[in-house]
């Protein structure tokens, strides 16, 4: 589909022209999945997420009348099984929910560093895989405490349908076949890994259309249906888990999971041309960053300027610049650091955009030159749903890197996460090459590592308009702000919003990544007659969904970039 899309160009350089690009787009994918899979509209709810199975499984939650929290609490165990790359019970995320009426309230199900963890045990490591990366998983809790604050439906029910796909398997896509086959060729040095998701135990190779059954993972959700969260914290699979970690020279032990509480936290909140916008709070750097760069971009008339124009595209780096290198330097987890409350203000902002020049890029080094970001992995996964009473959730959750550590707990059928990869490795060592030693995010015992994870939701006049959120590292937040200006903005629907090309900065490196296609690549010159450096490379997928307040209408869109599905009930 990539391929498909890089190579649709269109001979018009004109920004309007970018939904020649979209329906290029839509041409390449819709004869492989059809149009029906990745776009819904209806007014008694919807399920968008990476997955057909795990939206499926979501949209029938609420056909028997769960809630969307209910629906998120399925989709999210259903996912598990289904998108191993990150879907997960191994990992940690956040979850913003939305009740009508009422203010919205973020889970922060995070992982946290083992207390055995120390400021610069990975001063000498290279390897991001392994037991000694795992960071004590906080999915289940944080499922479990949304269920049992919002939850209509019994916890038992929200897991049988999972239990029934790693126990009768489902038919694998073809980008999911090809990644567990990639999995499974570079990672021999894990061979429970390659018992549990190869195919034949290893021996072979997957195909699209094949069945791929999980019964130790089917009896790892059963345990979870029948004793509850407890198990994996204080039950049979903690013992599962410590096993592993002994076995593997792992930090976690049964303290660490007896003591992992995810947390109820305030989102971040910040106004954008009329729209309330709420993100989440640290340990994810995603809310913070968004509406700081929300709060520069208000200072332009991006309309009037032309949605890829170089005009817009220059001013969205320098605003992206800005806001990531105040994310180096501030934020953690806050319950270790203080984050400055100045960040979001609109005075903050100001400064920041007086210091733009319209007719040069600022180069990333002159604005803090000593510190440079390290490398960041790339898988994740987010869903958005909404019932029929307006119950929105927003939910991004992660194993950190494509299939998280490679450590699969033994008979036990999950993945550990590599969470403590997104600590500050490398204390007061910050060059120029990729290493960061900023003190808000170095890694102690019990902390939350800094996230970008961005799950957000905008109203308009207390409704939900608009619910979205991505993986992609450092790149999420990036993406939900280019969506969240493709609808407010440019007044795109949401399926041009998702397909629409999107921009990436991060103050370090110091260069644009862009989905470059069609009349996009015609805007590079002038980015770097700017002073820019600019490459070309894909985001995120961002499975959204759009309100139509005046029709009562939920519109989903599923994003067309690896794979996805919008169900409704
Ligand atoms: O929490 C974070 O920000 C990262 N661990 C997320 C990793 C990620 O999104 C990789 N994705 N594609």
């Amino acid at each position: 589909m990539l391929i498909c899309w890089l190579r649709s160009r269109s001979s018009c350089c004109s920004p309007c022209h970018w939904k020649s690009v979209v329906v290029a787009l839509a041409v390449c994918t819709s004869g492989a999945r059809g149009e029906a899979e990745h776009d819904a509209t209806s007014n008694r709810g919807m399920v968008v997420s990476v997955s057909a199975p795990a939206s499926q499984v979501g949209a029938a939650i609420l056909r028997r009348g769960g809630n969307a929290v209910d629906a998120a609490v399925a989709t999210a165990f259903a996912l598990a099984v289904t998108h191993p790359a990150a879907g997960n019970i191994g990992g940690g995320g956040f979850m913003l929910i939305a009740p009508p009426h009422e203010n919205p309230i973020v889970v922060d199900y995070r992982e946290t560093a083992p207390a055995a963890a120390t400021r610069d045990m990975f001063a000498q490591q290279q390897s991001p895989f392994g037991h000694r990366v795992v960071g004590v998983p906080g999915t289940v809790r944080g499922l479990a405490m949304a269920h049992a604050r919002f939850g209509k439906m019994p916890w038992r029910d929200l897991l049988e349908p999972a239990i029934e796909l790693a126990t009768n398997g489902f038919p694998l896509e073809p980008w999911t076949a090809r990644s567990l086959n990639e999995l499974v060729r570079t990672s021999q040095d894990f061979p429970e890994l390659v018992r549990v998701f190869g195919k034949d135990e290893g021996r072979g190779t997957w195909s699209p259309g094949d069945r791929f059954c999980q019964p130790d993972l089917a009896r790892t959700l059963r345990c979870l249906a029948e004793e509850g969260p407890n198990a994996f914290y204080i039950g049979k699979i903690a013992e599962r888990i410590i096993a592993e970690m002994k076995s593997g020279g792992g930090l976690i032990t049964a303290a660490d999971l007896r003591d992992y509480t995810a947390k109820w936290r305030q989102p971040i909140h910040g106004t954008y041309r009329g729209y309330d916008v709420y993100g989440a709070p640290p340990p994810s750097s995603g809310g913070v960053c968004l509406v700081q760069m929300l709060n520069m971009l208000e200072k332009f008339d991006l309309k009037a300027q032309g949605r890829f124009s170089s005009h817009t595209l220059h001013c969205m780096a320098e605003v992206m610049r800005r806001a990531y290198l105040d994310r180096a330097r501030y934020l953690g987890d806050p319950d270790f650091v203080r984050i400055p409350e100045h960040l979001i203000s609109r005075d903050h902002a100001a400064r920041w955009v007086k210091s733009i020049r319209l007719d040069k890029a600022t180069p990333s080094a002159d604005l803090a030159p000593e510190i440079v970001l390290a490398p960041e992995g790339n898988e994740t996964t987010h869903f958005s749903i909404i019932d029929a009473n307006g119950l929105a959730v927003s939910n991004t959750y992660t194993l950190e890197y494509s299939y998280g550590s490679r450590v699969v707990v033994r008979g036990a059928g999950f993945l550990l996460n590599n969470e403590m990869g997104d600590f500050n490795w490398f204390p007061g060592k910050t060059d120029r090459k990729g290493r960061i030693g900023t003190d808000a995010n170095l890694i102690a015992p019990k902390k939350r590592m800094l996230s970008s994870q961005c799950p957000t939701i905008l109203r308009r006049d207390g409704e939900t308009v608009l619910i979205t959120g991505s993986p992609g590292g450092r790149t999420i937040i990036n993406t939900v702000l280019c969506i969240v200006i493709n609808v407010v903005d440019f007044g795109m629907t949401i399926r041009e919003a998702i397909d629409a090309p999107r921009m990436h900065h991060q103050w370090f490196p110091d260069r644009i990544e862009l989905e470059a296609h069609g009349f996009v690549n015609e805007v590079i010159p002038a980015l770097k007659q700017l002073g820019h450096e600019v490459i070309v490379r894909r985001q995120g997928d961002a499975h959204s969904i759009f309100v139509d307040t005046r029709r009562k209408l939920f519109i989903g869109a599923a994003d067309r970039r690896i794979m996805g599905s919008a169900k409704a009930p």
